[in-house]
C-alpha cells in the first residue's frame, strides 16, 4: 500500500525511479512523484493519477541527477491531488520525504508546527515529517531523522533526502515494509523486492526500528533508538526480473491465472517424498511441534481468508482437530480463547497485511504457536511467525489474487496431510488417493484453462448485469465467496455469494427475470440438494451457469449453461472450480474496459489497519 523507491549511485536516477515505481504501482495508483538531487538542489515532480501522468510530465521536464526518491500513492490522509502527492518538502525545499503508512498523531504535530509559523501545502500526515526534519536538523541528517521519528506514532516507512548531505539517502522502517538493495557503486531502496529485481538480487530486509543510511558505496543500518549498528547480511532473492513482466499476456491477472499449473507444481515440489509422505523441509526443526494442538484458528483477510475457509475444512476432515476461521480485522478484538495448545495459522500472500500481522502478534502474546502460510518468505509475517510454509506462487502483481489463492489451498492440503500423518488420523487409502489427486492437479488446471472460451461468452454476457449471485454448498460455498469477491473487485458488478440452501431464507427475493446465477455443483454428495436450489432460482427467472464435474451433463436439465471441471477428490475440487470463476471475473472486466490489474479504490498489500 503506497510504494517507495530510492536510488543513489552514478547513473541517471529518474529512469530507475520510474521503472521501480512501475513495478510498485499495484501498491497504490492515486498519484505518483519523484524528487531528484539536481546539482545539489532538490527538484520535485509529482502529479495526481497514474504513473503515466508523471512519466508524461517528466518527458517534458526531465530531472537530471544520480540520487532520488519516488512514491506511488494510495490515499489515506487527504484526497488524491497534485498537492497531496509525495514527495513532500519542508518550507525551504531542502528536505524531502516519501512515506508509507500513517502518522497517527500528525494532527497534534501539525498544530504545533503551525503555531510556530509553518505553512502547510497539503492535507497529508506526511508533510509534518518534512517540516520536523528541517526543525530538528543540526548538521547531521541521521540524527535529525532519529529525533523526528521519536515524535511519530503509527506504522510507517520513510525515504528521506536533503540538499545539505547530497551523498546520502536515509530510510526508516517502522511496521511498514522496506528493503535496501545492494549494488556495485549504487544502492537502491524499495517498499517491495519487485522494484529491485532488475538491479540486484541482494537485499537487506529492514526490521522495525531500523534506520538505513545509503551512499553509492555503502549501506549501514543502525537501530533508531540507540544508534547501535546492526550487522545483518543481505539476503539473496530467488525471484527473477521477468516474473514481474506481463510477457505475452495483456494483463498480469491473465498471466497469473495461466501460471497456476506451474505454481501448483512449484508449491508441491520437494514436499511429497518417494513413499508419498508429505514433509516440509521448512518445518523440520519443528518436528513434533503440532502433536498437542487441540484447536486451530485460521486468520486472514480477503482472498487469503477464503483460502482459509477451504483449508479449515481440509484440516478438520483429515485430522479431526476443530478449526475456526476468522477475519483478521475482527479476530484480535473479539477476545479469542487461546491456550498454549492452540495453533494459529495466518495466511497472507504479501506477508505484510497489517490486520493479519496484528492478529499474529496478538496470538503469540496470548501463548499460541503461529504458523504462517505466505508467498513472501522475507515478509514481516514470515519473520514474526514461529513456523512458515512458503507458497511458491512467485511475485503476484495483479491486485486481484489468483495464483496465490490456489497455492494457498494446495499448501493447506499438504499441511493437513502432514498433520494427519503426525496424528495418525489418515487411512492409507485416502492418503494414497489424496497424493495422487494432488499430483494430477497441475495437468487438470491446464485442462480447465484450455476451455477458457466456455466461460468467456458467459462473462461477456453479464457485463451489464446489476447484480449477480454465486451459490454452492459446503466447499462450493467457500469457492463461491472467492468467485464473488473476484468479480466485484475488478468488474465493479455487485455480486453476492450464498450458501445455496440459505437463499430461500430471504435473498431469493432478489432473484428476478434474467438475474445471472453461478451455481457451483462439485460436491457429489450434495448434488441433488444443490440442483433443487438451482431449480428454485430458475423458477424465479434466473439465468444459471453451472460449474460441475465432467460427466454431469444432466445438470443442463436445471442450468442454462455448464462449465465442466475434471473429476477430483472433493477436498481438491476448489482448486479446479475457482479457475473458471477467475476467468469469468477477468473477461467480464475486460468486456467492461476496466483497468483489470489496478481496480479502482484498491491496492495490493494493505499495510494499514
Ligand atoms: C483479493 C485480494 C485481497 C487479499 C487481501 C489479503 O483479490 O487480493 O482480498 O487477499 O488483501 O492480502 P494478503 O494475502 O497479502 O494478506
Amino acid at each position: 500500500m503506497c510504494g517507495i523507491v530510492g536510488y543513489i549511485g552514478n547513473r541517471d536516477a529518474q529512469p530507475i525511479l520510474l521503472n521501480g515505481l512501475s513495478k510498485l504501482e499495484y501498491r497504490g495508483y492515486d498519484s505518483a512523484g519523484v524528487a531528484v538531487l539536481e546539482q545539489d538542489r532538490i527538484k520535485i515532480s509529482k502529479v495526481e493519477g497514474r504513473l503515466a501522468n508523471l512519466s508524461g510530465r517528466l518527458d517534458h521536464r526531465p530531472l537530471k541527477g544520480s540520487a532520488g526518491i519516488g512514491h506511488t500513492r494510495w490515499a489515506t490522509h487527504g484526497k488524491p491531488s497534485d498537492a497531496n502527492s509525495h514527495p513532500h518538502a519542508d518550507m525551504s525545499g531542502k528536505f524531502t520525504v516519501v512515506h508509507n503508512g500513517i502518522v497517527e498523531n500528525y494532527m497534534a504535530l501539525k498544530k504545533e508546527l503551525e503555531r510556530k509559523g509553518i505553512v502547510f501545502t497539503s492535507e497529508t500526515d506526511t508533510e509534518v515529517i518534512a517540516h520536523l526534519l528541517a526543525e530538528q536538523y543540526q548538521g547531521d541528517l541521521v540524527a535529525a531523522v532519529r529525533a523526528v521519528i521519536r515524535k511519530l506514532q503509527g506504522a510507517y516507512s520513510l525515504g528521506v533526502m536533503t540538499e545539505h548531505e547530497p551523498d546520502k539517502l536515509v530510510a526508516v522502517r517502522q511496521s511498514s515494509p522496506l528493503v535496501v538493495g545492494a549494488g556495485q557503486g549504487e544502492n537502491f531502496l524499495a517498499s517491495d523486492i519487485a522494484a529491485l529485481l532488475e538491479h540486484t538480487r541482494y537485499v537487506h530486509i529492514l526490521d522495525d526500528g531500523d534506520v538505513a543510511v545509503m551512499t553509492p558505496e555503502r549501506i549501514s543500518i543502525i537501530k533508531a533508538e540507540t544508534g547501535e549498528p546492526v550487522n545483518r547480511k543481505p539476503v539473496r532473492i530467488d525471484w527473477h526480473a521477468d516474473q514481474v513482466e506481463k510477457g505475452q499476456f495483456e494483463h498480469f491477472m491473465l498471466k497469473e491465472i495461466h501460471e497456476q499449473p506451474l505454481t501448483l507444481r512449484n508449491t508441491m515440489l520437494g514436499r511429497i517424498n518417494d513413499r508419498d509422505e508429505v514433509s516440509f523441509p521448512e518445518l523440520a526443526p519443528a518436528a513434533g511441534a503440532f502433536k498437542d494442538v487441540e484447536k486451530i484458528f485460521i486468520v486472514a483477510c480477503g482472498t487469503a481468508y477464503h483460502a482459509g475457509l477451504v483449508g479449515g475444512a481440509m484440516i478438520e476432515k483429515l485430522t479431526r482437530i476443530p478449526v475456526q476461521c476468522d477475519i483478521a480485522s475482527e479476530f484480535r478484538y473479539r477476545d479469542p480463547i487461546i491456550t498454549d495448545r492452540t495453533l494459529v495459522v495466518v495466511v497472507s500472500q504479501s506477508g505484510e497485511t497489517a490486520d493479519t500481522l496484528a492478529a499474529l502478534h496478538e496470538s503469540r502474546r496470548r501463548g499460541a504457536k503461529v504458523l504462517a502460510i505466505t508467498n513472501v518468505p522475507t515478509s514481516s509475517i514470515a519473520r514474526d511467525a514461529d513456523f512458515v510454509i512458503p507458497t511458491m506462487a512467485g511475485p503476484e502483481i495483479a491486485v486481484a489474487s489468483t495464483k496465490a489463492y490456489t497455492t494457498q489451498l494446495l499448501a493447506f492440503c499438504l499441511f493437513s496431510i502432514y498433520l494427519a500423518q503426525e496424528k495418525r488420523t489418515l487411512g492409507q487409502k485416502l492418503h494414497a488417493e489424496l497424493v495422487q489427486g494432488l499430483k494430477a492437479l497441475p495437468v487438470q488446471v491446464e485442462k480447465v484453462l484450455e476451455n477458457a472460451n466456455e466461460v468467456k461468452l458467459f462473462a461477456e454476457s453479464i457485463k451489464d448485469a446489476d447484480s449477480l449471485f454465486f451459490i454452492g454448498r459446503g466447499l462450493d460455498y467457500a469457492v463461491a465467496l472467492e468467485g464473488s469477491l473476484k468479480l466485484k473487485e475488478i468488474s465493479y458488478i455487485h455480486s453476492e455469494a450464498y450458501a445455496a440452501g440459505e437463499l430461500k431464507h430471504g435473498t431469493l427475493a432478489l432473484i428476478e427475470k434474467d438475474t445471472p446465477v453461478i451455481a457451483l455443483v462439485t460436491h457429489m454428495e450434495l448434488y441433488e440438494k444443490t440442483v433443487s436450489n438451482i431449480k428454485e432460482v430458475k423458477a424465479r427467472g434466473a439465468r444459471v451457469m453451472g460449474i460441475t464435474v465432467e460427466g454431469n451433463v444432466e445438470l443442463l436439465n436445471a442450468a442454462d449453461e455448464i462449465c465442466f471441471i475434471p473429476p477430483s477428490l472433493q477436498l481438491l475440487a476448489p482448486i479446479l472450480a475457482v479457475v473458471p470463476l477467475q476467468l469469468i471475473a477477468y473477461y467480464a472486466s475486460l468486456a467492461l474496459g476496466n483497468d483489470i490489474d489496478k481496480p479502482r479504490n484498491l491496492a495490493k498489500s494493505v499495510t494499514v489497519e
